[in-house]
């Protein structure tokens, strides 16, 4: 990847530089079991890099959690955004592993994902019957409870926390159903701020196919079917994710995420994400 007024985006074909006969790029090619031959002594394995995290400065957005120490969170929070399909659990896939392979603990969180009110959340989005505030704030509580319970204290004990979507798809969703943005700055005014937040960036019409091929069928709430926006479930898919995207435009203005193209390759992402974590890891 590479940046184009500032949005990091893939090659479209091998960079020049990759274009040497007999040499592909690492990703093309399955990595082929060595032959071991008998008569020479065994060559040294690459070395991998270890990357010792330095504590960082942390902060909430506002008035955070009472009670918590921001000097002894040691670990690193690292979110990933994008829209339903964008690639998010690819992705945390691929950075646990890599992760855990450099010797740091990891934990995982996400949206309804809270042992407090993620079933509860569920069931009542089987119907429609909550109005938007009480929605708005279920989801909060859900978020509340994952920050206490699970990532704090994984920061504390020097933890890499992957969030799969923070608070700024649960803003950006409420925004676009025209709760007021002081409010929600309000409410998650107890987050605290990542170390870095990544947004996978693919269009509506690529995000269809992605879901159809994995899920057979979209989902109700994701192509903002509650907004009334069209009867048709593919179109206000559409409509939906350009209104979504419109915001999180707007959040990143105040938010400054890192966006990534998520229609490069599952590799290329990886390799960036990489990247850019490994010098928040040397922070
Ligand atoms: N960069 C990519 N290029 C092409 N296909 C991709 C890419 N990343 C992910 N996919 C495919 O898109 C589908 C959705 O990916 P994934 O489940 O990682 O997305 P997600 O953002 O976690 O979705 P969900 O919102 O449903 O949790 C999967 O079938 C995955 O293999
Ligand atoms: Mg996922």
């Amino acid at each position: 990847m590479h940046q184009v007024h500032g949005l990091n985006v893939c090659a479209k074909g091998a960079p020049p530089f990759l274009n040497i006969p007999g040499l592909r790029r690492s990703y093309d090619t399955p990595l082929q079991p060595m032959k071991r031959n008998r008569n020479t002594t065994p060559t040294a394995r690459p070395q991998r890099r270890i990357v010792v995290p330095q504590p960082s400065p942390k902060r909430f957005y506002g008035h955070g959690i009472p009670g918590v120490d921001v000097e002894k969170l040691s670990g690193k929070l690292i979110v990933v955004e994008g829209a339903d399909g964008s690639g998010r659990s690819t992705q945390i896939a691929r950075l646990v592993q890599w992760l855990e392979g450099g010797g740091h603990a990891t934990v995982q969180v996400g949206l309804k994902r809270s042992t407090l009110v993620s079933e509860e959340l569920d069931h009542a989005q089987e119907g429609n019957i909550l109005s938007r505030i009480t929605l708005s704030l279920f989801y909060a509580t859900d978020f509340a409870d994952q920050l206490e319970n699970i990532i704090l204290p994984a920061l504390k004990a020097g933890f890499m926390v992957l969030a799969d979507r923070y608070i700024y798809t649960l803003m950006v969703r409420d925004m676009v159903r025209g709760m007021d943005e002081r409010w929600l700055k309000n409410v998650y005014g107890i987050a605290l701020v990542p170390d870095a937040v990544f947004y996978l960036n693919v269009a509506p019409e690529q995000l269809i196919q992605r879901n159809f091929a994995k899920n057979f069928s979209l989902d109700y709430w994701e192509s903002g079917m509650d907004l009334g926006l069209s009867r048709d479930m593919f179109d206000s898919f559409l409509k939906y994710q350009a209104l979504v995207e419109r915001q999180f435009k707007r959040l990143q203005a105040t938010y400054g995420f890192t966006i990534l193209d998520g229609h490069c390759s599952i590799d290329e992402i990886s390799e960036e994400l990489r990247k850019k974590i490994e010098s928040v890891l040397a922070e």
